[in-house]
């Protein structure tokens, strides 16, 4: 099993490479892509952790050698927030970057199952579909925007109210990955129950848990270490599914059949192939039906944005 990082000398990034040359299947390799000069440097340091897990890293314009018989990429290459922005803040310079590393992907290895962290997700995702899809090789099955911040921060928040253990959670969160996107299924959380306004709390703060890091980091960057463990359970989670591991199911942002919107965050049941059915997302409650159908315009329109971008 071959794993790309694109992106691989940022906080994510780095984070990220640490956690799978720690935890990929032995006999993986693990590759290392960033335009910062000190990407091969990141390399030889990880290298040095006693895994069966080989890692060489590149820099430079090129992501091809990175990429080269890659079987899963996972991407975090751009800026992040800084106090007082919006992820949409983030498009102008991120959009560029993600069209540049999607067409390398595109022309090196097209199969892969490709992850995208670079913010704002709901948008960058649709960026890369339409390059690939340009590109002729596009398969909606094989292309993920990773929500899974979303997730562990929702196990988390639940966990600490309720005195439960956040390991034993597994929270479904539907929609996008910004603001009002974000949608935590609290109801449906076996054994759980919420006052009313304990709903409305925690949904709030999972969907502004993003700031919170921001706005403490102050000026500093936005989450690294948390996404890096995100990134990590996605990226395994490919990983188990391409070697055959039955029952692997991650929510993630992907193209559906388009019932609440093109892209939506769902459970997915993951297979050799990528996606193998996106599952139901079951009942809501009153609550999470008005929040679904107020999201709609938004998550539309930040579909659209990336839509136009490529065209
Ligand atoms: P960072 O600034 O620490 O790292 C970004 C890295 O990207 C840098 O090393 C930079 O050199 C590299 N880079 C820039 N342009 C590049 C290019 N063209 N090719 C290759 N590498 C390039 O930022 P970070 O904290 O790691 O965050 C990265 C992105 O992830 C941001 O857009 C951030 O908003 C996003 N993010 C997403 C989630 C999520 O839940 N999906 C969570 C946290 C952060
Ligand atoms: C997050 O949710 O922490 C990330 O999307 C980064 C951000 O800008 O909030």
């Amino acid at each position: 099993m071959k794993v790309a990082v694109l992106g691989a000398a940022g906080g994510i990034g780095q984070a990220l490479a640490l956690l799978l040359k720690i935890q990929l299947p032995a006999g993986s390799e693990l590759t290392l892509y960033d335009i910062a000069p000190v990407t091969p440097g990141v390399a030889v340091d990880l290298s040095h952790i006693p895994t069966a897990v080989k890692i060489k890293g590149f820099s430079g314009e090129d992501a091809t050698p990175a990429l080269q018989d890659a079987d899963v990429v996972l991407i975090s290459a751009g800026v992040a927030r800084k106090p007082g922005m919006d992820r949409s803040d983030l498009f102008k310079v991120n959009a560029g970057i993600v069209r540049n590393l999607v067409e390398q992907v595109a022309r090196t290895c097209p199969k892969a199952l490709t992850g995208i962290i670079t913010n704002p997700v709901n948008t960058m995702v649709v960026i890369a579909a339409e390059v690939l899809k340009k590109a002729g090789v596009y398969d909606k099955n094989r292309l993920f925007g990773v929500t899974t911040l979303d997730i562990i921060r929702a196990n988390t928040f639940v966990a600490e109210l309720k005195g439960k253990n956040p390991a034993e959670l597994d929270v479904s969160v539907i929609g996008g990955h910004s603001g009002v996107t974000i949608l935590p299924l609290l109801s449906q959380i076996p054994g759980v129950s919420f006052t009313d306004q304990e709903i409305t709390d925690l949904t709030q703060r999972i969907q502004d848990a993003g700031t919170e890091v921001v706005d403490a980091k102050a000026g500093g960057g936005s989450a690294t270490l948390s996404m890096g463990q995100a990134a990590a359970k996605f990226g395994l989670a490919l990983v188990r599914a391409l070697n055959g591991e039955s029952n692997v199911v991650e929510c993630a942002y992907v193209e559906g059949d388009g019932t609440h919107a093109r892209f939506f965050s769902q459970p997915l049941l993951l297979g050799k192939n990528g996606i193998v059915e996106r599952k139901p997302i079951g009942p809501l409650s009153v609550y999470e039906q008005q929040a679904l159908e107020g999201m709609l315009d938004t998550l539309k329109q930040d579909i659209i944005l990336g839509e136009a971008f490529v065209e």
